[in-house]
């Protein structure tokens, strides 16, 4: 531990006192925190446990997303601020809009979803790069009561497909393409191929010509966003923000399961500000008026609450960032973006980290950036290794914190409330509870475990304001995913264990999740990729550990007898198969064939063997093992590609 970051003991007690606060009157304590939303009918009543599947927060309040957002920054006296700075290296150019300047174009934006016939509940696709449009795309869908999903743009053509039969949009909006650092990647093809793999049809496309690549245009589906836009603002047209439910959803956000069918999460609009707002006080200690830096992307949970909506709830400046955390020139992007727009918190996900660590150890690219209004640096989306949490550290001389949450969770779970009093910091530990979660450690049986002892991490119910209250038209898979392993108690399905101190270490997945650079993916979803290819008999994806992205997936397969083509051709295809099923960001670089598949006697596949081998650690034969000679042959195959 490094000791200049350990909190005394008295800024502590504010966590204690808040997390007391929240248990013996939860409330109560979510009624005062309400206060911080300005609400068009505000909540008399916290919480009905009798809605909803285990029951609903803020049932009889209505509210605006974006008005909290924009509009009451501007009457309040913010309107000359800066509430977006894009900085983006790709394309080199970097753009601010004050908060009166981003009403006017959400507005706008919203007046053109309105004409295109988009209303309170609808459902409006965002499939964007990270351009200011996106989040002006997510606003103006708030602004109108419709209900947003963002795609993230490395997903390929059939992903997009899948959500569009599922979420059944009215209305697309998206860009002619983004710009990663070695290619630009075209969405109108994706796009288009997406909508005709689909059974729904949405009614228009609304498309943002980027110099980069301009897009075709089907004449009788594809509108031009610029120009609705201009006549939009030429004609004076502002739609204004419609009351909706607390309850109503916000957005829905696809996230992997453990199988290829995504699961849709639902954000309400009321629980969804208050906790943001919350964790912008408590966690980040971003006030109105600072800046934040959360390098991520908008297709993601973390750019959804902490690009977006916190950040602008909270009366702060987001940095939007189209670029990477090396190679966008150098690993010096970071420090610059800090030191140029004078960033108080950055958080990212620790991959970024390694790359930056791995390009520039000595932290030589830190020179000549002035970092004195850097506070703090706030890691998630994957486990943090120790390692590079030291580095980060010792580089930085700033708090780094490990914070753990989920799409599902919408917000953190488990965090060090730096805005409350920093903990002493644990490394490999995201510290402790934060105030609406009660964390607890189980055994299969669903007991309770010692402390330090492992077990299935699971929270107790109700789960707080801003977490999911089902999935997307699916109730019963909501329940079946996640309430029925533990009755009580929603399954986060990683495992982990809490110390005597009650410090919360989250070490992996129990389900067949895996989590590439920060990205969640499921193996059961590339794993029906390649068992769609035709000289496939049997196949198991299992996430092997990466120095730099955490885990990369490995895909073993068994090939059908008498297949003609080569072995390495088939690998070749499975490969491109999965990058043109998924998409680039499931980073599947490895296919191995096996002669076999390690099974237990009842033919259950041995993933988590197959994993250490790969991993190079002991592993204990299981008893129940077919054959136990094919781990071995699993081990040659894996050592032919020095694996393992
Ligand atoms: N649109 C299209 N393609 C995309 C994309 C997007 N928005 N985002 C990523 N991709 C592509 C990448 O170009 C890459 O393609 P390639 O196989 O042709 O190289 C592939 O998807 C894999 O992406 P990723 O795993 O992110 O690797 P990367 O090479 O882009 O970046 C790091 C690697 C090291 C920079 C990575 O650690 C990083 O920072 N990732 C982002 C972490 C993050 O934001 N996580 C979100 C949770 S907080
Ligand atoms: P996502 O829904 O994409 O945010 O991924 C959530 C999953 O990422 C969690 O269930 C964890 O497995 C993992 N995760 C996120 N943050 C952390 C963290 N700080 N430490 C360990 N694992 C994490």
């Amino acid at each position: 531990m490094n000791a200049s970051h350990a909190a005394p003991a008295p800024s502590s007690s504010a966590y204690r006192e808040t997390y007391a606060r929240w248990q013996a009157d939860p409330a109560a304590y979510w009624l005062e925190v309400a206060k911080g939303i300005d609400w068009i009918r505000p909540p008399q009543k916290a919480f009905d446990p009798a809605a909803g599947i285990y029951g609903r927060w803020f049932p009889d309040a209505t509210c605006n997303t974006c008005f909290n957002a924009l509009d009451r920054h501007v009457r309040d006296g913010r309107g000359g601020q800066t509430a977006l700075i894009y900085d983006s290296p790709v394309t080199a150019t970097k753009a601010r809009y004050t908060y009166a300047q981003m009403l006017e174009e959400v507005a706008a934006l919203a007046a053109v979803l309105q004409d295109l016939g988009v209303g309170k509940g609808d459902r409006v696709i965002v499939y964007m790069p990270m351009v200011p449009e996106a989040a002006f795309a997510m606003l103006a869908c708030a602004r109108i009561g419709a209900v947003h999903s963002v795609v993230f743009g490395g997903f390929a053509a059939k992903e997009l497909a899948t959500r569009i039969d599922d979420a059944t949009p009215k209305v697309i909006l998206t860009a002619s393409c983004g710009v990663e650092p070695t290619r630009v990647v075209e969405y109108k093809p994706l796009l288009d191929g997406a909508i005709e793999m689909a059974r729904h049809k949405p009614e228009a496309c609304v498309v943002l010509q980027r110099p980069q690549a301009e897009a075709s245009m089907q004449a009788s589906r594809d509108r031009n966003w610029r120009s609705l836009v201009a006549a939009a603002k030429a004609a004076g047209r502002q739609a204004e923000c419609v009351e909706v439910a607390a309850t109503d959803p916000l957005y829905i956000l696809y996230t992997s399961g453990t199988t290829g069918r995504p699961k849709g999460v639902v954000r309400d609009n009321g629980g969804h500000m208050v906790v943001l707002k919350e964790t912008m006080d408590q966690l980040y200690d971003v006030g109105p008026g600072e800046v934040m830096f959360t390098a991520s992307d908008v297709g993601w949970v973390v750019g959804h609450g902490y690009i977006v909506y916190a950040p602008l709830i909270q009366g702060a400046t987001t940095v939007l960032y189209e670029g990477k955390p090396v190679g966008t020139p150098d690993p010096g992007a970071f420090w610059r973006v800090v030191a140029e727009h004078g960033v108080k918190a950055l958080f990212t996900a620790p991959t970024a980290f390694r790359a930056i660590r791995k390009e520039d150890p000595q932290g030589k690219h830190l020179a000549g950036h002035d970092l004195s209004r850097f506070k703090a640096l706030f890691l998630a989306g994957e486990r943090a290794d120790p390692e590079t949490l030291k580095w980060a550290e010792d580089l930085l001389g700033v708090p780094v914190i490990d914070h753990w949450w989920q799409t599902e969770s919408g917000s953190p779970i488990v965090g060090n409330p730096l805005g409350l009093g920093l903990l002493p910091i644990k490394h490999g530990s995201p510290t402790v509870p934060l105030p609406g979660w009660d964390v607890r450690c189980l055994d299969e049986g669903g007991h309770p475990v010692a402390p330090g002892t492992m077990g299935a991490i699971v929270l107790k119910l109700p789960l707080p304001p801003g977490a999911l209250p089902t999935l997307w038209n699916d109730d019963a898979r909501f329940e079946d995913s996640y309430l029925a392993t533990y009755p009580g108690f929603y399954n986060t399905s990683d495992a982990g264990f809490i110390d005597a101190d009650g410090y919360v270490f989250i070490m992996g997945r129990t389900d067949d999740i895996i989590n590439v650079a920060g990205h969640r993916l499921s193996t059961g979803g590339m794993e029906e990729v390649l068992a769609a290819h035709a000289a496939v008999a049997e196949c198991a994806v299992v996430g092997i550990r990466d120095a730099l992205k955490g885990e990369q997936p490995c895909g073993f397969v068994v090939l059908k007898a008498g297949v003609s083509q080569s072995q390495e051709e088939i690998e070749r295809e499975l490969v491109a198969l999965v990058r043109e099923r998924i998409g680039p960001v499931a980073a599947f670089k490895l296919a191995v064939t096996v002669g076999r598949l390690p099974k237990t006697r009842s033919g259950k596949i041995l993933r988590a063997t197959m994993k250490k081998i790969a991993d190079g650690e002991d592993y204990a034969v299981p008893a129940t093992i077919e054959d136990v000679a094919v781990l071995a042959e699993i081990g040659t195959a894996l050592k032919g590609r020095g694996i393992g």
